[in-house]
């Protein structure tokens, strides 16, 4: 309540300042200014059919506090060549240029903000050679540039194919990157030199780019790395290069990919993830034994829409089930049919997602639901229907009861299921050797058997020659 006086005084601050300058000129748009409190001001310059960057900004930013935020937008407007913004004062400053027609940044554009920490320069024109180490320059200092505090970076939606290398050479503290919606193709050696010098890279977002692999050392030194998009590219398999951040990396992203199965080497050596997402891969059509097994601390697993996945082997979570950490499960809207009862522990999770599927309501799936628990786990009005068989189609799978279902410990309803694409190609090779054995042996009685046949048959009679036992080896 003791604070009332001086929101009067904010609001009051805030119609005097939002009534400046309608007359505003080329140089000075007007721009919508609200300020929260002596902290936290925001200028809106939104939908201004801007065109050139101002050259002063209207004097109520001057009143922000040196430890305040400060955001300012330029979303919506036709700017096309960003030349050096005018000071703006305050520790935590914003910039966002989204969706303009930038398609040049002027050396120094950026030097007179010292606490910008976020830009926001996606939706443009703005290619690879745009982007010279030069237009991030702090201020000039004892014969060099002095670095920028630049933690945010969103490059998305632009026409980047490569990166200089030294594009972040003056940025130390940048943390998130979205190089989104770019022509990449292919992240050449330029492009990883430049990635690899941004150390403390926490956030990388390289989805839509239309990248089909990773150079295996591309993400060293990126020891802070925990969260990577490789959304809608033209991966057929979960890039090794992964493997280097796997002790640091949290969060994954793997949408829309043209992958075909997912397996023990899918997500090898990422330990640490948190979170892992799969989602809308059209080609995905199996996850095979121990492909989740390297996940040691994933607590949410978002497996949907993945329109032709058909199968999860019972042993997908292989080894986990001693030190279990997965909390959400989804798998809504695959072309799932059926699961096997000892997929999971279902009763160690709290959250379960199944809608979307074809479920069909056996034993083995009421038994998931009602004796194992699952039926509990489902969010509100998202509890999944029965497809077959006919007479549950349409039924929720919690309303089902199936009479005479065996009622087995589902420990032991384990060893079914077993396909040849459960085979290692170890496995193969000896089923392979087992069979050739098994077929010379055959072989080998068989002419033993033809030897005596033939033994007894001529035992009497002269041998016609050519049909001596001997020469029945040979042949
Ligand atoms: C400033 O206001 C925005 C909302 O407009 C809020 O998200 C932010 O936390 C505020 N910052 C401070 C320092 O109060
Ligand atoms: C900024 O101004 C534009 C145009 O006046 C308006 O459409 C938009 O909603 C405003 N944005 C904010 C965050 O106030
Ligand atoms: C961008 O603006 C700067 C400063 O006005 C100017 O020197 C430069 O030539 C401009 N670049 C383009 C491509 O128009
Ligand atoms: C990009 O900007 C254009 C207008 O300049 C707008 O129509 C489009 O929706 C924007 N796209 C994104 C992804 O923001
Ligand atoms: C980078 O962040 C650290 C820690 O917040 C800060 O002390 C340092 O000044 C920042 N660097 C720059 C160039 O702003
Ligand atoms: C599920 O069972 C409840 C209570 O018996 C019933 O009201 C509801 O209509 C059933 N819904 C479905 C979709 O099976």
């Amino acid at each position: 309540m003791a604070q009332k006086p001086f929101k009067v005084l904010v609001i009051l601050c805030v119609l005097i300042s939002t009534s400046y300058g309608r007359e505003g000129n080329k140089e000075n748009p007007v721009c919508d200014i609200s300020i929260r409190d002596t902290d936290n001001l925001t200028l809106n310059c939104s939908r201004k059919d801007i065109t050139t960057i101002p050259t002063s900004w209207p004097a109520e930013i001057n009143n922000i506090e040196q430890a305040g935020d400060v955001l300012i937008t330029f979303f919506y407007n036709n700017i096309v060549n960003v030349t050096q913004l005018p000071e703006v004062p305050g520790n935590k400053i914003a910039i966002i240029l989204k969706s303009n027609k930038i398609s040049e940044i002027e050396n120094d554009a950026f030097r007179n903000i010292h606490g910008m920490v976020y830009l926001d320069l996606s939706n443009n024109s703005i290619t690879g050679e745009v982007l010279r180490s030069e237009i991030f320059q702090g201020p000039y200092k004892d014969g060099i540039y002095s670095k920028i505090a630049l933690e945010t970076l969103n490059l998305g939606h632009n026409e980047i194919h490569s990166l200089d290398r030294y594009l972040f050479q003056y940025t130390p503290n940048l943390t998130r990157l979205y190089l989104n919606n770019n022509p990449i193709e292919t992240l050449d050696h330029v492009t990883i030199l430049a990635l690899s010098s941004a150390v403390n890279l926490e956030v990388l977002d390289l989805s839509s780019t239309e990248i089909d692999s990773i150079p295996l050392n591309a993400f060293r030194g990126l020891e802070k790395l925990q969260h990577i998009d490789l959304s809608n590219n033209k991966f057929v398999t979960v890039p090794e290069s992964l493997r280097l951040v796997g002790s640091t990396l949290k969060y994954l992203t793997f949408n829309k990919n043209p992958i075909v199965e997912l397996n023990d080497d899918s997500f090898m050596d990422l330990s640490n993830l948190i979170e892992l997402e799969v989602a809308e891969n059209e080609y995905l059509e199996e996850i095979k034994r121990s492909t989740f097994t390297p996940l040691k601390n994933l607590r949410v697993l978002r497996i949907s829409h993945n329109k032709n996945l058909r199968y999860i082997n019972h042993n997908a979570f292989r080894g986990m089930k001693d030190k279990w950490t997965l909390k959400e499960v989804y798998l809504d809207d695959n072309h799932l049919n059926e699961l096997s009862t000892d997929l999971l522990p279902w009763n160690k999770l709290e959250v379960l997602g199944m809608t979307g599927n074809n479920w069909l309501c056996n034993c083995d799936l009421n038994n998931i639901v009602t004796s194992q628990g699952a039926g509990t786990k489902f969010k509100p009005g998202e509890i999944p229907y029965c497809a077959e068989p006919m007479k549950f189609s349409g039924i929720y799978v919690t309303n089902i009861t199936i009479p005479f279902c065996p009622t087995l410990d589902h420990t032991f309803a384990t060893k079914k299921g077993f396909s040849l694409s459960d085979m290692k190609p170890k496995h193969v090779l000896w089923s392979i050797f087992g069979v050739a054995m098994v077929a010379a042996f055959g072989l080998v009685l068989g002419l033993f058997i033809n030897k005596i046949t033939l033994y007894i048959k001529y035992r009497n009679q002269p041998v016609p020659y050519g049909l001596l036992p001997s020469d029945t080896v040979n042949a």
